[in-house]
């Protein structure tokens, strides 16, 4: 499953411009599903079980990725940006980012007389040229750039950018090539734009109509020194939300999760985030309302170019979706 997760975080796919990401995708569930479509958003949506009459189940985890976008390029070839998503200016400096086109830039910024004054309005992209006309021929106003870094495998853990969210797209992938038969309809959405305020998860939600909706979306943790408090490690296994900015996760679905989690010896824990949101904040105001919850994957470092995962966090999270797939009689009422 590493392979997998390298070749996911490795490609391309800032929110709003999805589609080698939405490529890749289609191509690794293609033998898995019985129909894969795209929708006018761009979302993926694959089904699998379409013939069966047992509730509908979506899972949703979003393709795209934060970046920068391009608004202005001044006569000696520096690009000025602006963020495409949650992007902290004091995680930017001296990064290397990359373009849809392959175009890479580093990061630098003007003379500063402390550091609390780094804004992005002070910082630049440079690619390697020298003036208007030459950048103009590699990038136009508008385009969008994403970290350029590799996946490192610590054996244990993993780092890269994009681990948000594409490690739940790993998980999503590798989840409907362990399912069994099941009586439920699974309907896998690789969501677009959630970093944007979760507006693919919406469009989806509302063609799918669910009866149970579950994102798959990282977390922060609070483990390493000094860091808020947040009672989320990396290491004990897949994270079952109860709360965050977004969505109360509803009883019975809180209740589910915690059931086939014990059932079949999954390692989890309890998630309050104080802070952020998940597809499923979108998913369950969809219509008459979906009860809905989310698997949160501990990672620490988010929106920076070195988020970091638990591989068996990882794996703990592929069994509680191949789990809640397959649940039987399943009684969502609260
Ligand atoms: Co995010
Ligand atoms: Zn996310």
């Amino acid at each position: 499953m590493k392979e997998l997760i390298r070749k996911l975080v490795e490609t391309f796919g800032v929110a709003g411009h999805e589609e080698p990401i939405a490529d890749l995708i289609c191509d690794e569930i293609a033998d898995d599903v019985d129909e894969i479509r795209r929708d006018t958003l761009g979302n993926v949506i694959a089904v699998r079980g379409v013939q069966n009459d047992g509730p509908t189940i979506m899972f949703s985890a979003h393709m795209d990725e934060i970046g920068l976008v391009v608004t202005h390029i001044d006569e000696n070839g520096f690009l000025r940006f602006s963020n495409v998503g949650g992007v902290n200016p004091h995680r930017l400096s001296d990064q290397r980012v990359v373009f849809a086109n392959g175009r890479m830039g580093c990061i630098g910024h003007e003379r500063l007389e402390k550091v609390t004054d780094l804004k992005m309005e002070k910082m630049f992209i440079d690619i390697g040229c020298s003036s208007a006309d030459e950048a103009e021929e590699h990038v136009s106003i508008g385009d969008v750039a994403s970290f350029l870094r590799p996946m490192n495998d610590l054996g244990d853990r993993l780092v890269s950018k994009a681990m948000d969210d594409r490690i739940g797209c790993a998980i999503l992938i590798q989840a409907l090539k362990e399912m069994k038969d099941t009586p439920n309809r699974v309907v896998a959405v690789f969501s677009v734009q959630e970093e944007l305020g979760l507006r693919g998860a919406r469009t989806a939600a509302y063609q799918v109509e669910p009866d149970l909706g579950v994102a798959l979306d990282v977390t922060g943790a609070g483990d390493t020194p000094k860091a808020r408090r947040l009672d989320v490690s990396l290491g004990d296994g897949a994270a079952i939300k109860v709360m965050d900015r977004s969505l109360m996760t509803h009883p019975a679905v809180k209740g589910l999760m915690v059931r086939l989690a014990e059932e079949n010896d999954i390692p989890h824990q309890m998630e309050v985030l104080e802070f952020g949101g998940t597809d499923a904040g979108a998913i369950h105001l969809s219509r008459t309302g979906v009860p809905s919850g989310c698997i949160s994957i501990p990672t620490r470092y988010l929106h920076g170019p070195s988020e970091m995962v638990d591989y068996g966090d990882v794996r703990a999270c592929v069994d509680l979706t191949v789990a809640i797939a397959g649940a039987e009689n399943l009684d969502l009422r609260r």
